[in-house]
């Protein structure tokens, strides 16, 4: 930690209400925001945990328009959904505010206001996507289309979600209304633009010079934006809801959903301390840090901190954004349209009294360096192999011990040997390692060395065996038990950041009042002759029937998704079998496989096809790495004409499954089969 920082302010990117938080949310932001804030008040530094749901933007009144009801009464329903179910897994913000509050209008009013008046914007008239069934204007998410990056079929009118990249909805190849589904027209409109261009230098200096120790995936995204060169961006747009733009002849405008709800950090600290809220946002020795998943990098990176440059003023800039990647579920994408998510409130509804555990599985899983999956059978493996079996089988022993050998009280240690040092030091080792690790947002790692304590507790209790030592021994039984209970009081401490509920569980069962981080590894936390409570459960075993449960639910989902969207081919005459024979389907072995040059989609195989080898271009790379291809079997159907892909001829095509979430699935035989096999 650097010494000129006296307070950090963290903010946690703002959820649209349009929809409950799932685990993705969770794993991705707030439980790592939410680590780091209680790791740095354990260690007593002045810190403010500022969240709050963003209400305005289009899928909020896209939701609205599908439910018939008004945008407010949709953000009323989600902003109290919201705001419970964090408050009940123990994100412990600071303030959880919303934007369509007053103060976050006028702040954000008065920002652009200010840039509007020092010139700082580009006000400009130009064509937009206008929906003429609907009758009004296709800004960001109202209209979908193809991405010009990488050609996801699925891209909205603010940005690609598969690559990531900003877009201009005038961008997109093919859009079509997500109102009306039509084809929109181009019309006429005035708009104000932040020209970003104008900052890229001084975003430059500051990312790429300034920040180099940044994540390795946030600083690359940074780096390929500053390197295409910056455009401006219109920061308003033709809508009814949001905040109004503050100019004269603005009506029927809105600030665009990603000017304004940046500056809801800003209005949050505000409504929490309306006197000294700039100390918090203006002084160099604030530090700022950005908890946020990748889809955000670019309007935490880039955008928002050319607002903060163009307001000036003295804003600071964020001193790390650690944006994390994304958790799927059960191996396919996080999706809140096909409900293909675990829903916070679901959660809490479902495991009363767990959340400990879904903190602790989603840290353990955290997709901090690359997507990562959760899966039900993973989350009981931890609930039962490692926190009921190592944990809190652990404390159990010790404080069980404790009741039956001293009647509850602590008894006093004598002179410590060998085995004791070892287990002081390994433990001022630990710390060591946590806290950096902590520090340097490496949330998963920290959490190995947190549970360290645990696994050193069990080999310590295992070794020294003081109910052997009992018969003979009863002082050095004392030792080793002192000893046993200052380790469980590490744990409480160590683990709070974690599982603030075992934390406080746990710490008042061993009677130690406040935590503080520096208390990690110390001997004497906890006085002998002080008694301690009766043991009580700190994990229970979840049974195969609970995850059943879940897993079913899922099934279901998936199942209802296939109805929902099972397009049949026509039905087959009687004389299918002959129709099913035109197609002459075979096993081939795929013996080279590469990228066709100048195509993110297409991959070439050669393929031995049983009488020679045949070349195919099949348009899976988004879902495979080439070389991970060779050597598997596929099925392909071998009496296509030849077509020409890029170039490349191909001759006949690679069978593969289409996906829940639309990705592909190459088809291959269960059991080595001969090339050139027929497929009956
Ligand atoms: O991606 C999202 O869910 C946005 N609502 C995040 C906004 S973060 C911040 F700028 F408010
Ligand atoms: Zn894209």
């Amino acid at each position: 930690m650097d010494k000129e920082f006296k307070r950090t302010l963290i903010t946690t990117a703002l959820p649209y209400t349009n929809g409950p938080v799932h685990i993705g949310h969770l794993a991705g932001v707030y439980i790592p925001a939410d680590i780091y804030a209680r790791y740095l008040r354990l260690r007593q530094r002045p810190v403010l945990l500022i969240g709050g749901s963003d209400e305005h933007g289009v899928p909020i009144t896209l939701k609205a328009r599908a439910e018939g009801v008004t945008p407010q009464d949709i953000v009323d329903r989600y902003h109290k959904l919201i705001k419970e179910s964090f408050e009940e897994l123990g994100i412990s913000f600071d303030i959880y505010s919303r934007t369509t509050s007053d103060i976050h209008h006028e702040t954000a009013s008065e920002f652009f206001r200010r840039l509007y008046d020092n010139g700082k914007f580009i006000e400009k008239e130009s064509m937009q996507l206008y929906d003429e069934e609907a009758g009004q204007f296709l800004a960001d998410r109202y209209v979908v289309g193809e991405c010009p990056h990488c050609h996801n079929p699925h891209a909205y009118g603010d940005q690609c979600e598969a690559c990531g990249n900003a877009l201009n909805a005038t961008d997109l190849i093919d859009p079509h209304s997500a109102i009306t589904g039509s084809v929109p027209t181009l019309k006429s409109t005035k708009h104000w633009y932040l020209p970003l261009d104008r900052y890229e230098g001084a975003l430059r200096q500051w990312i790429l010079e300034g920040h180099k120790e940044w994540k390795t995936n946030v600083y690359g995204q940074c780096s390929s934006w500053l390197d295409l060169g910056l455009q401006p961006r219109a920061v308003s747009r033709d809508l009814s809801w949001g905040v109004p733009v503050p100019v004269e002849g603005a009506d029927g405008k809105v600030l665009y959903v990603w000017f304004d709800a940046p500056i809801g950090y800003i209005s949050n600290t505000k409504e929490l301390l309306p006197d000294t809220w700039e100390t918090w946002w203006k002084n160099p020795e604030t530090r700022i840090i950005n908890f946020i998943g990748k889809d955000n990098i670019v309007f935490h990176c880039i955008v928002f901190p050319a607002m903060l440059m163009a307001y000036g003023d003295n804003y600071q800039l964020p001193d790390n954004v650690p944006a994390n990647e994304f958790l799927n579920l059960e191996g396919d994408k996080i999706s809140t349209s096909r409900n293909w998510a675990v829903w916070l409130h679901e959660y809490l509804r479902d495991f009363p009294g767990k959340q400990d555990v879904l903190r602790y599985v989603l840290t353990a899983n955290a997709p901090e360096t690359k997507d990562n999956d959760f899966t039900w059978r993973d989350f009981q493996t931890r609930n039962n192999s490692e926190l009921v079996a190592i944990l809190g089988n652990y404390v159990n022993r010790v404080i069980v011990l404790t009741h039956k050998y001293f009647e509850g009280k602590v008894p006093e240690a004598g002179d410590f040997i060998d085995i004791d040092l070892a287990a002081i030091k390994e433990m001022d080792e630990l710390r060591e390692s946590l806290s950096t690790r902590l520090e340097t947002f490496h949330f998963r790692d920290a959490l190995k060395d947190a549970m360290g304590f645990a696994r050193l507790g069990n080999k310590y209790l295992q070794e020294t065996e003081p109910w052997k030592l009992a018969k003979t021994d009863m002082a050095r039984v004392a030792t080793v038990i002192n000893l046993n209970l200052q380790i469980c009081a590490s744990i409480a401490v160590a683990m709070e950041p974690f599982m603030p509920f075992m934390s406080a569980k746990l710490s008042s069962m061993l009677g130690m009042g406040k935590l503080t981080w520096d208390m990690i590894g110390r001997t004497d936390l906890i006085s002998s002759g002080s008694e301690i409570g009766q043991s009580e459960l700190l994990f229970e075993k979840i049974e195969d029937e609970t995850i059943q449960a879940q897993v079913d639910r899922l099934v279901n989902t998936r199942r209802e998704n296939l109805i929902k969207n099972f397009k049949p081919a026509p039905q087959l005459a009687d004389t299918s079998i002959e129709a099913f024979g035109q197609l002459d389907l075979r096993v081939g072995t795929v013996l080279e496989c590469a990228p066709v040059k100048k195509s993110n989609k297409l991959l070439r195989f050669v393929i031995d096809d049983g009488m020679g080898t045949r070349t195919i271009v099949s348009g899976i790379a988004q879902y495979y790495q080439a070389e991970d291809l060779v050597g598997k079997q596929v099925v392909f159907v071998a009496n296509l004409p030849e077509v020409k892909l890029r170039g490349v001829v191909s001759q006949g095509m690679i069978l593969s499954a289409m996906n829940a979430d639309g990705s592909l699935t190459v088809i291959s035989p269960s059991a080595p089969s001969t090339p050139g096999a027929q497929v009956k």
